[in-house]
Parts: structure tokens; C-alpha cells; sequence
């Protein structure tokens, strides 16, 4: 499957391929984009033991590989491991007219594209993503990210890649907390804009169903999220809806320092807000127990007992996304209808009490 990514008002793309074993053709699609020769592979310890050696043979005949590892995980995505990262591409001598290629998870994706924008003053990079995030969510859109001790992507830039190269074979290693923090992010595409991706969802019953219908799944959510970047691409829009139970999830995230899932508290804000906004008569009854239902479906837990309003209220007023003491909160109309509502500071109550 293909997708086109338009940026720069239509006046740029680049391709997203999606495809089963793609890895035994990796040159072939390099090469539509990259006539030099060497190449720095960017990846994390876990993706390198299990895929290195194999993305090597099938790239040594056409490029010069060279691997640039990393420690595996969010502590990675930081000005630290940038320094590390600029210092290995110094050391490989790569220059402007070479290639690197983001090989992982959302967090190698993440630091791999501030690095290639930056280096040298940019060289082109394309993403080869692993996890069901990257692979459903970050590979497109261009932002690119380290974390601050003030905060998470607080330094980053917008830069897209040459290309996004979809192997959905990879996904058969990933550990079932991974997975369930991607389908945290696939139950909210299908919730802000898809309720036949809702439906679908619904009828996953194994594991099994779940990777038969993958390269399906991953398509249709790059496909809305292309929808969203195109017509807004520096976020500033409809790229919002992105943001359904992110912010009641972040917060969650934050405040128990890091120990709650990024899938789980995306899926606690996705309930908390939704309950809250079915109350208040923004939501189409019944809204909240289908949201529930395919997140059991997925065994993805949510004891809103277990959060606190005033943590999370606290976490809020801190983000960056906060201005002019209004807030955007992501809000459903119903299963697979999503709309951007500006809320007053002093009514944040309202929304997020679990
Ligand atoms: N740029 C964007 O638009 C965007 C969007 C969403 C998320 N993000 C970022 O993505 C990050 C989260 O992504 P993530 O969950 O992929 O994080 P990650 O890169 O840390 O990957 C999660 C874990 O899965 C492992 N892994 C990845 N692929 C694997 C595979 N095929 N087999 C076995 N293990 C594998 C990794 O080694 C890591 O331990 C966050 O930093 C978030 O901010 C960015």
C-alpha cells in the first residue's frame, strides 16, 4: 500500500510504503530518493540486536552502512544523546549529501529527525518506523523532538523525511505493553475521525485478527493523520484532533512519573474527557461506553479511581499547548466526529475531574 504526503503547500512530497517483508526490498525504495552511497543508520539497542544484521545484508550490495546505537527508551530523547549521535556522524564524516535513516521506535524516529535537521544544517533522512506508534503515528508529519528537564519535545523542529518505509513484519517482535500503548493511539484515530476503523477495531479478537488486518489499520491511520497535517501542517488547526486524551494523558503520565503507560493514560484521558463532555451535553450519549468497550476489548486498563483532578489539573496549567488562559480541548461529537473546543482556564474543572 502507498500513501503521498504533500507538505510545503503542495509543493513537496514524499512516498509512505506500506508492505509485508518490505525489508528484502529496502535499496530499491532507498534508491528512488538517494543516488549517494553512504548511509547512518540510526537505532536502539533492542532493534539493532533483533534487526541490525538483516537491514545491513539487504543495504551492504548498494550503500556504506554505518549504525549509530542508542539505549532504548524515552531517556534517550535527550540533549545528551543528541551530542552523542552529532559525534558518531562527525566520526562517519558524514556530509550534507548523505543519507540517515531512523531505524525504531517513535524515540529513535523523534531524535533521528532533530539530529538530520541539524547537522550540518540539515541532510535528508528517511524513517524506517518499528513500533506501532511510529509506525501508525510519528513516521509522518515532520515534527522531530528531544525532551527538556522542563519538559517533554520542548526542543525540536519541523522536518520530514525523503521517505517512510513501512514494514509491518516488524511489529511481530514488539512486547504486548507496546502494543498496547499503539493501540491506545489506533482506538483514538478511529475515535476522532474513522467509525468504520471503530468497527473494525471492535471485531479484533486475537492477536491473530490483529496482525491479519494490520497493514489495513496502519494505513487508514496514516491516511487521517495525512488528512490533519496537510491542512495543517505546524499544528496550529485541525492537526489538534491529534490530540484527543493527550492532555488529560500527558498530565497523568507526568505526575506519575512516567510509571502509568503512555497507552493507559492516553486511554484514562480519552475516558475522562469524554465522560466529562457527555455530562456537560457536548457528546453523543452513549459515547463513553463504546469508548470503554473497545479499550477492554484491547484489555487496555482504566480505573479512573486511580487518578487525581488536582495532579492532573496542576500538570495542565504547566503545558505549553496552554495559552491566553484558554486551553484546546479535544472533545467527541460521537464515535469517529471530533471538533476543537477552546476552554477558559477557570473551567478546566468541568472536563477533567475522572
Ligand atoms: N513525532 C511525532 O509526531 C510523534 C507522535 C507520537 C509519538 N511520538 C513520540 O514517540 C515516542 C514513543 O514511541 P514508541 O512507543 O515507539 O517509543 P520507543 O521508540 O521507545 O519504542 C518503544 C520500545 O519498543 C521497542 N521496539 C520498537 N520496535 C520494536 C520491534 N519491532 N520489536 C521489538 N521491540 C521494539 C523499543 O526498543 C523500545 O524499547 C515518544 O517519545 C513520543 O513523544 C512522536
Amino acid at each position: 500500500m502507498k500513501l503521498d504526503i504533500y507538505i510545503e503547500k503542495n509543493t513537496m512530497k514524499y512516498e509512505v510504503i506500506i508492505k509485508n517483508a518490505l525489508i528484502q526490498n529496502l535499496s530499491e525504495e532507498i534508491r528512488n530518493v538517494y543516488t549517494g552511497k553512504k548511509i547512518a543508520v540510526l537505532t536502539d539497542e533492542n532493534i539493532f540486536e533483533l534487526y541490525g544484521s538483516k537491514l545491513e545484508s539487504s543495504l551492504h550490495e548498494q550503500f556504506y552502512i554505518s549504525f549509530i546505537v542508542i539505549k532504548p527508551g524515552e531517556n534517550s530523547k535527550t540533549l545528551n544523546v543528541l551530542e552523542f549521535v552529532y559525534a558518531k556522524l562527525s566520526e562517519y564524516n558524514i556530509q550534507r549529501s548523505d543519507l540517515i535513516i531512523a531505524f525504531g521506535g517513535g524515540v529513535v524516529g523523534d531524535l533521528t529527525g532533530f539530529a538530520a535537521s541539524t547537522y550540518l544544517r540539515g541532510i535528508d533522512y528517511i524513517q524506517i518506523p518499528t513500533s506501532l506508534i511510529a509506525q501508525t503515528d510519528s513516521c509522518i508529519g515532520g515534527k522531530t523532538a528531544v525532551n527538556l528537564t522542563q519538559g517533554k519535545n520542548l526542543a525540536g523542529s519541523f522536518y520530514h523525511p525523503k521517505a517512510v518505509l513501512i514494514d509491518t513484519d516488524f511489529l511481530l517482535t514488539l512486547s504486548d505493553k507496546h502494543i498496547k500503548d499503539g493501540m491506545g493511539e489506533i482506538i483514538k484515530y478511529a475515535c476522532i475521525k474513522d467509525l468504520s476503523l471503530f468497527q473494525i477495531l471492535m471485531n479484533i479478537k486475537s492477536k491473530q485478527d490483529l496482525f491479519e488486518d494490520i497493514e489495513e489499520i496502519v494505513h487508514t491511520c496514516l491516511s487521517i493523520k495525512k488528512q490533519l497535517i496537510e491542512s495543517d501542517e505546524k499544528d496550529n488547526g485541525m492537526r489538534m484532533l491529534l490530540n484527543f486524551g493527550h492532555t488529560i494523558g500527558h498530565a497523568i503520565e507526568k505526575y506519575s512519573g512516567f510509571q502509568i503507560a503512555h497507552g493507559e493514560a492516553v486511554s484514562a484521558g480519552m475516558l475522562i474527557i469524554t465522560k466529562n463532555s457527555e455530562r456537560i451535553g457536548y457528546t453523543e450519549i452513549g459515547t463513553y461506553e463504546k469508548l470503554k468497550a473497545v479499550l477492554d476489548n484491547f484489555n487496555i486498563q482504566y480505573n479512573l479511581d486511580d487518578y487525581n483532578k488536582e495532579e492532573i489539573k496542576k500538570y495542565i496549567l504547566s503545558d505549553k499547548k496552554n495559552l491566553n488562559n484558554n486551553i484546546n480541548l479535544i472533545l467527541l461529537k460521537k464515535i469517529g466526529e471530533s471538533f476543537v473546543r477552546n476552554v477558559p482556564i477557570n473551567l478546566i474543572d468541568e472536563f477533567i475531574t475522572p
